[in-house]
């Protein structure tokens, strides 16, 4: 997609550098001192639950400033079904350039991408103040639970948006993180260390 000052592709495996140097740029130390997602993309590129055909980029003046992906995962259904959905991220936009409506455009192509290959819903950790703009809503009120919640938790960052009107009708469940989002400390620091040196702080807001 072009727009009159950038454009939405898929990902390229030369682009995957670059990608992982932006998404380090766009996380650190936003929601811990320093950031893991960039080798958390560097990883996912190779899982099966991987969905190429929805690893978006967003380039401006030959420069890459956003990335988005997608994974496939299930809900475990109350009455033992097993239902797909999709979830999402990490997705980032360049700290420069952060909270000038990129973003949201880049969250709905991909979203828009999503729904055309058929996909039924999708289901991640995220702030509604974001995603509420493009249709999220807390996923307690589709009837789904994230998984190892304890009964009561806030479950207010677990959000859902269904691609297919009523997909989720009828269901109550719990999702599941697919396995590739979970990374060891000491990987993302050896990985890191191909970065330029960045410092890590302490800031408040950060959740870990
Ligand atoms: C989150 C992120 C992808 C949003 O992209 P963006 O280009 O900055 O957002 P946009 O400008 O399109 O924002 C759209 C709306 O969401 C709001 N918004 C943006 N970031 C927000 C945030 N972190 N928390 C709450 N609301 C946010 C904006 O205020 C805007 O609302 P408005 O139009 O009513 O003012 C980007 O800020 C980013 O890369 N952040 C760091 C990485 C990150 O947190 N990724 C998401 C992990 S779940």
């Amino acid at each position: 997609m072009k727009t009159n000052d950038c454009t939405i592709r898929l990902e390229r495996t030369e682009d995957y550098r670059e990608v992982e140097g932006l998404v380090r740029e766009s996380f650190w130390n936003v929601y811990r001192p320093g950031c893991s997602e960039h080798f958390v993309i560097h990883v996912l590129r190779d899982d099966p639950a991987f969905v190429k055909e929805l690893d978006f980029v967003m380039e401006q003046d030959g420069r890459l400033i956003g990335q988005n992906m997608f994974m496939r995962t299930v809900i475990n259904v109350d009455d033992g079904r097993v239902i797909p959905v999709l979830t999402m991220g990490p997705i980032g936009i360049v700290p420069e350039l952060k909270h000038r409506g990129y973003g949201k455009k880049l969250l709905d192509y991909s979203l828009e991408k999503a729904a055309a290959m058929g996909f039924g819903a999708v289901l991640f950790e995220g702030n509604i103040g974001f995603y509420g703009h493009s249709g999220f809503d807390y996923a307690r009120k589709f009837g789904i639970r994230y998984h190892d919640l304890p009964e009561g938790a806030d479950d207010s960052f677990f959000l859902c948006r269904e691609l297919i009107p009523g997909y989720l009708n009828g269901i109550t469940g719990v999702y599941q993180t697919p396995q590739g989002y979970y990374v060891d400390d000491a990987d993302v620091e050896e990985f890191d260390k191909a970065f330029p040196p960045k410092e890590k702080l302490k800031l408040p807001g950060q959740i870990f």
